[in-house]
């Protein structure tokens, strides 16, 4: 059964895709009678035509910013149940590339699509509501008498704190906090909370605004290795959930990238290095190139690692 955290299909005509799917042929369509399975059917068809649209694509995206090219013409496609992992050096532009996403870095070529809707075509400040962010720029932002239960509600409306709740706002946030784990934490204060508990209400936070699509940027920084793997497990868990959101998860370290991640972009200086599916993509030549460093990289059930070569001097580990 479809989890009731998930969007509805959106039926208002703001909220209908932009780019709209092919017509079905419809022979009843100069009558009034239409036989009640042939409805049913041609809902369904409509429904799979409106899933198969990409959740992202992104066509020849170039962003200059004084004088320095922060990306360059990436083409990139994420669709229904993919999870997606962005690995890269510092300064590769993956944060920028999620900003662009999000609508925080406006794009100086190309274009780009999120849930069926084209950037300069649509207020983006209404599809941020159905985008879950968790980066280190929100934690900075939230108010240190916040407490968990206004943290999470605050996302059904894409805001930092929250002034004034519902009592529906109320009533989901709790439930929310419930499934990440968190109801402990509904009236404590953000400026006493763990690193690991703020990671979670941002989760819980990103997960109020019914996201088809969660974008997570390095959201296990600053966590101790015992709270990384907890969090890990969760996101496993998520991306576990038939109808959950689609996950694109940026971080520095391959053993982040839990089994249910099936895709991974590499960015190097700004371009796409490489694309495709994690078994085929994440190898030690592609991940030497992507870091411009020997590296080697070894599987265990579903897990990676990484190894530098440093020199003559022996190995490191990432
Ligand atoms: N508004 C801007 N103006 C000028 N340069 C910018 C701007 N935003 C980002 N940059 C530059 O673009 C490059 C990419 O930055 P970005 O934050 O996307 O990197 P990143 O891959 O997320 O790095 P990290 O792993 O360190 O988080 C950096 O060199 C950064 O200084
Ligand atoms: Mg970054």
């Amino acid at each position: 059964m479809r989890p009731n955290w998930i969007p509805p299909v959106p039926n208002s005509n703001s909220q209908l895709p932009i780019t709209t799917p092919p017509k079905c042929p419809d022979k009843w369509a100069h009558t009034e009678i239409r036989p009640p399975l042939f409805q049913a059917l041609v809902g369904r068809l409509w429904e799979n035509m409106r899933n198969q649209q990409p959740i992202i694509q992104v066509e020849k995206l170039t962003i200059y910013r004084q004088g320095n090219t922060i990306l360059k013409s990436i083409n990139w496609k994420v669709r229904e149940r993919e999870h997606w992992v962005i690995l890269g050096a510092n300064g590769s532009g993956k944060t920028s590339l999620l900003s662009a996403l999000n609508g925080y870095l406006m794009p100086s070529d190309g274009n780009i699509q999120v849930l069926g809707r084209t950037y300069g075509e649509t207020d983006w400040r209404d599809l941020r509501k159905e985008i879950g962010l968790v980066s280190s720029e929100l934690i900075k932002m939230v108010e240190p008498w916040e407490d968990g239960l206004g943290i999470v509600a605050s996302g059904r409306k894409a805001i930092i704190n929250s002034w004034k709740i519902s009592r529906a706002e109320q009533v989901a946030a709790k439930k929310i906090l419930r499934q990440i784990e968190a109801a402990h934490l509904e009236k404590r204060l953000w400026q006493v909370l763990s690193q690991g508990e703020r990671q979670r209400l941002l989760i819980g936070r990103a997960l109020m605004a019914r996201p088809k699509l969660l974008i997570l940027d390095e959201p296990c920084a600053g966590l101790d290795p015992v709270a990384r793997e907890h969090f890990l497990n969760f996101v496993q868990r998520l991306a576990r959930q038939r109808g959950g959101p689609s996950l694109v998860l940026v971080t520095h370290h391959v053993e982040e990238i839990m089994p249910n991640f099936s895709h991974v972009l590499l960015l190097k200086n700004g371009s796409a290095l490489a694309q495709g599916k994690i078994n085929v993509t994440l190898t030690p030549e592609l991940l030497s190139r992507t870091f411009g460093a020997q590296v080697q990289l070894k599987r265990n059930r579903g897990r990676n690692r990484m190894t530098i070569s440093q020199g003559q001097k022996g190995k490191a580990e990432f």
